[in-house]
């Protein structure tokens, strides 16, 4: 079985996952972890975003991988375990970017697919529903109010100690919400089957409760 949980960021989307995973004995794959690292790659080796056939080429000699330790994913670029780099900011706004270019897509995509065929997967991205998975089993589209998703973000980078700003926060989330949904190629957006929550006003355990109840549901 396959379940797809697309939506902007900071919408819950990796949390809910986790959950969902570990409670249905699923894989939990996140599809923005790829990205990110493929931008990391670009940004290394300080790849223009304009400069498509120099991308093209830099993603030929370049490696993505998932592993797994002890249930967590874990992604490596070229052999390196990058799953904590590819957090920093820069890395964000970059994968953002570089994830509208259709060779960075269809690379992801055919790994993402191929990883997903061997086990029962969970996968959160922007195009799962869409285009990655399009007939997967359940499809969920998760959101919640720009405001929400700030405030969420802020406390999650505040209590790691890190300095922020809300308003820039605010003011990033919309950049990447409006970049994610006005690409041309696999846009965020939600497949026409999918189940919409709206995270806003509920809690984490609220959104993983419905989510199981609907997948329960169809199973029984
Ligand atoms: O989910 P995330 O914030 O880690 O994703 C980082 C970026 O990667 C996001 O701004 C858009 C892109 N992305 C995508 O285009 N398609 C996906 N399936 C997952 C992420």
């Amino acid at each position: 079985m396959k379940i797809a949980i697309d939506g902007p960021a900071g919408a819950g989307k990796s949390t809910i996952a986790k959950l969902l995973a570990s409670e249905l004995g699923f894989v939990y794959l996140d599809t923005g972890a790829m990205y990110r690292a493929v931008a990391l790659k670009m940004l290394n080796e300080k790849i223009e975003l304009a400069d498509v056939a120099s991308v093209e080429k830099t993603l030929e000699k370049t490696s993505v991988e998932i592993r797994y330790d002890n249930g967590t994913q874990k992604i490596l670029l070229d052999g390196e375990d990058v799953s904590d780099i590819i957090r920093e900011h820069a890395v964000s706004k970059a994968a953002s970017d570089f994830s509208a270019l259709p060779c960075v897509r269809l690379k992801m995509v055919e790994l993402q697919r191929a990883l997903a065929e061997k086990r029962d997967t969970i996968l959160d991205g922007r195009d799962i529903g869409t285009f990655v998975l399009p007939n997967a089993e359940f499809k969920f589209f998760l959101t919640a109010s720009v405001d929400e998703r700030a405030k969420r973000r802020f406390t999650e980078l505040k209590n790691k100690g890190a300095e922020c700003v809300l308003e820039d926060i605010k003011r990033d989330i919309e950049q990447r919400d409006y970049n994610d949904s006005h690409r041309e190629f696999a846009p965020l957006k939600k497949a026409d089957d999918a189940i919409t929550v709206d995270t806003t006003s509920m809690s984490i355990k609220e959104v993983a409760e419905h989510m199981l109840a609907l997948v329960r549901k169809k199973e029984a």
